[in-house]
């Protein structure tokens, strides 16, 4: 209620909005970033209303902290793509002290000898990640990761959530990106799946789906009702006033970042340490794995970085993830069950994995029915045979899998389990194939149909999910198919709302919805398009290669075996899979429909090289240095911007030649390459 009656003058009403800014904003901070809440929900709540009620009265009053602002907005069309000036990166992960240890071994090696480092721990929230731009003191943009490279606007959802600051506090940076995890409470979800329940809507299956569909929600006003929190855990670019170029945060280490999220205003979590052996920081984990049930919020490890910023940057990243960070999850949960048949899974690319079948069992919180076994070499190995009792286990994100089996739990009835000898879904033969590099090879069975109707169900899931054409699901994609809609993903730029709408259990709306959805998402990087056209081998960050290394498609199209095998990173299997992809014909009248269809690629931007004196430029080591080791040189060439590469082409720009170099040194002089001995190579890099 409006606690000021109409007599009262206008300065009276300015003075007591401005009261009430004043001891909200003290509140919130009290309740998000020192954990201390000076009073009860409920007080804060009816402060909160009488404010907004004296805003919705007093338009002329509202200025940026209002309330107001945090009122959801009008829903979008669709979300504008943003680029992302700091990759997102993700975190490789760590499931025992043996591999946080194989972790430390590595990086230490490529540090100087002798070098202390700190640890610093944190939480891992379950959620979504989002980057947060300042400018002035004022949140103007948040986007979501996407791949990593562009992501999505969802700055008005993101307004809605209370933990997000709207104005920094003072001093606070000209510009300035944060990123941080948007996070569902437990809580919320449990009352939303009630919800859901009763209105006979599918559940959602963990705090992180909810969170990250509350975030995609076109209309801000049901982001709203979903009751986000946001928890900053990183600041990436700050420009101080008066500064012209963008760079690091004042600060020395990542727990001086995270003072620093705190001072200018943002929610940081409060489980963090610093540590001085991974000992400690097994300690840390342990204690949060003995207490994270009771947390509001999911968590599914913890993350441990490099303290020291000098230290982050020495190491750099590697592919998608840092080499400074690491996310140490909880051991997979596990739990017995009886296996009571088998079946074969057909992939995008014809693979078929053998998948166990059992009676609901809860494993991690959830109940599963089904559990991948990989292929058949794992079938062997673990001896499983129809009806014995096995181990299956559930970790964070990781698919369920069948670990072990329980022999001495045999009856006698167990039935064997047989390679297939045909597909399942089309009945084509199969052909047995060696998958994966030499000592981990793997057998794999492969549906040789190129038409093979289950192939191209998950060609299509894949295609959509590469182009975020989120509302259409697996569900709707086989509805599609079996109306005569669509026959592959090409087809889905042609669908009008007038096909979808008068399907049962279809409407207007809905058709509307995908329609809408489909014309926001023409528009794909190259990377993405490479990569939805599920080439094998091709995963996202190789679709980054290829799209870098040639600027178009048509490029890439045209370019030999040898052109695309040369590329860093890219292996043989691969160059020869990207090779032959663009050999087949069904493949390329698919490309062309796609773009006849109105798909358009829009141009590669090269994602920021870190400058250096070496600027991109492909650097081989042949023979040993005296200065450094294979390991520390490798990360040298990184630092100072350059590429390393393993053989020598016409592409090396320099080779470096230490004692007794190998057959590369005569290559490269053959090639006319560029050469270099160590202390050439010291200067030019320092
Ligand atoms: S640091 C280099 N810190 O985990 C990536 N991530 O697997 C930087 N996450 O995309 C992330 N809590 O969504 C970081 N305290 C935390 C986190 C956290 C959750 C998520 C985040 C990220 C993913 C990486």
């Amino acid at each position: 209620m409006n606690k000021v009656s109409n007599g009262v003058n206008n300065q009276e009403i300015k003075k007591r909005i401005e009261k009430l800014r004043e001891q909200i904003k003290d509140l919130r901070y009290r309740y998000h970033v020192l954990d201390d809440p000076k009073v009860s929900d409920a007080v804060y709540d009816s402060l909160a209303r009488e404010l907004k009620d004296l805003e919705q009265k007093n338009p002329e009053f509202t200025g940026l902290n209002s309330l107001l602002h945090r009122v959801a907005g009008k829903p979008l069309d669709k979300f504008q793509k943003v680029k992302h000036n700091v990759r997102m990166l993700s975190l490789n992960d760590a499931f025992s002290k043996v591999e946080m240890e194989d972790w430390q071994k590595r990086i230490s090696k490529l540090l100087p000898q002798n070098t202390v480092m700190d640890f610093f721990c944190e939480l891992k929230l379950d959620g979504l990640a989002v980057s947060l731009i300042y400018e002035d003191g004022k949140f103007t943009r948040g986007a979501t990761r996407g791949d990593g490279l562009v992501g999505e606007d969802i700055t008005l959802n993101l307004k809605t959530i209370s933990a997000i600051p709207l104005q920094l506090n003072s001093p606070y940076p000209e510009y300035l990106e944060v990123r941080g995890e948007a996070v569902m409470a437990k809580k919320v979800l449990v009352e939303l799946n009630s919800k859901y329940q009763k209105a006979g809507k599918p559940i959602l299956a963990n705090t992180r789906n909810a969170a990250a569909g509350s975030l995609r929600q076109l209309d801000p006003k049901l982001a709203a009702e979903r009751n986000l929190d946001f928890f900053a855990f990183d600041i990436v670019q700050t420009r101080q006033p008066g500064n012209q170029t963008t760079g690091k945060p004042e600060a020395e280490t990542h727990s001086e970042k995270h003072q620093l999220l705190r001072r200018l205003g943002f929610k940081v979590d409060n489980h963090e340490q610093q540590c001085k052996t991974l000992d400690e920081v097994m300690e840390f984990a342990g204690k949060i794995e003995k207490i994270r049930k009771d947390f509001p919020f999911g968590t599914d490890g913890v993350v441990v970085s490099v303290n020291s910023l000098e230290l982050q940057s020495f190491l750099g990243v590697v592919g998608k993830a840092p080499r400074y960070m690491v996310a140490y999850k909880y051991p997979a949960e596990k739990a017995t069950t009886i296996i009571t048949g088998i079946f074969f899974n057909v992939g995008r690319t014809g693979v078929l994995t053998p998948v166990a079948v059992f009676e609901p069992t809860l494993v991690a919180g959830s109940n599963i029915s089904k559990a991948t076994l990989h292929n058949m070499d794992q079938i062997d190995r673990l001896g499983i045979r129809v009806g014995d009792t096995v181990v299956i286990q559930k970790a964070g994100d990781v698919i369920p899998e069948v670990v072990e089996v329980l022999p001495k739990m045999r009856m006698g009835k167990e039935k064997k389990i047989n390679a297939p000898k045909k597909c399942p879904v089309c009945g084509f033969a199969v052909e047995k194939r060696e998958i994966g590099e030499k000592g981990h090879a793997s057998t794999a069975y492969y549906c040789l149909n190129p038409k093979c109707p289950a192939k191209n169900l998950r060609m299509i899931a894949h295609f959509i999910n590469a182009f975020e054409i989120y509302e259409i699901g697996p569900k709707i994609i086989e509805r599609f198919k079996d109306e005569g809609l669509i026959n592959d993903a090409a087809d889905i730029f042609t669908l009008k709302k007038e096909d979808i709408q008068f399907l049962e259990r279809f409407g207007e709306k809905s058709a509307e919805n995908i329609i809408t959805s489909v014309d926001a998402h023409r528009k794909v990087t190259l990377s993405r398009f490479i990569y939805s056209l599920g080439i094998l081998h091709v995963g996202e960050e190789t679709a980054i290669d290829l799209a870098e290394h040639f600027g178009s498609l048509d490029k890439l199209m045209h370019a030999s075996f040898e052109e695309i095998d040369v590329i860093p990173n890219i292996g043989n299997a691969v160059a020869k899979s990207a090779y032959q992809y663009f050999r087949d014909k069904h493949n390329l009248d698919f490309i062309n429909r796609l773009i006849k269809n109105g798909v358009a690629i829009e141009k590669q931007e090269v994602r920021i090289k870190k400058q250096g004196p070496l600027g991109a430029k492909k650097i081989v080591v042949t023979g040993t240095l005296k200065t450094m080791s294979r390991e520390q040189v490798k990360a040298a060439v990184r630092n100072a911007g350059g590429d390393w590469t393993s053989t020598v082409s016409k592409n090396t720009d320099y080779i470096v030649v230490g004692s007794e170099p190998g057959s590369k040194y005569e290559t490269a002089k053959n090639l006319g390459v560029k050469t270099l001995d160590e202390k050439a190579f010291l200067k030019l890099i320092e």
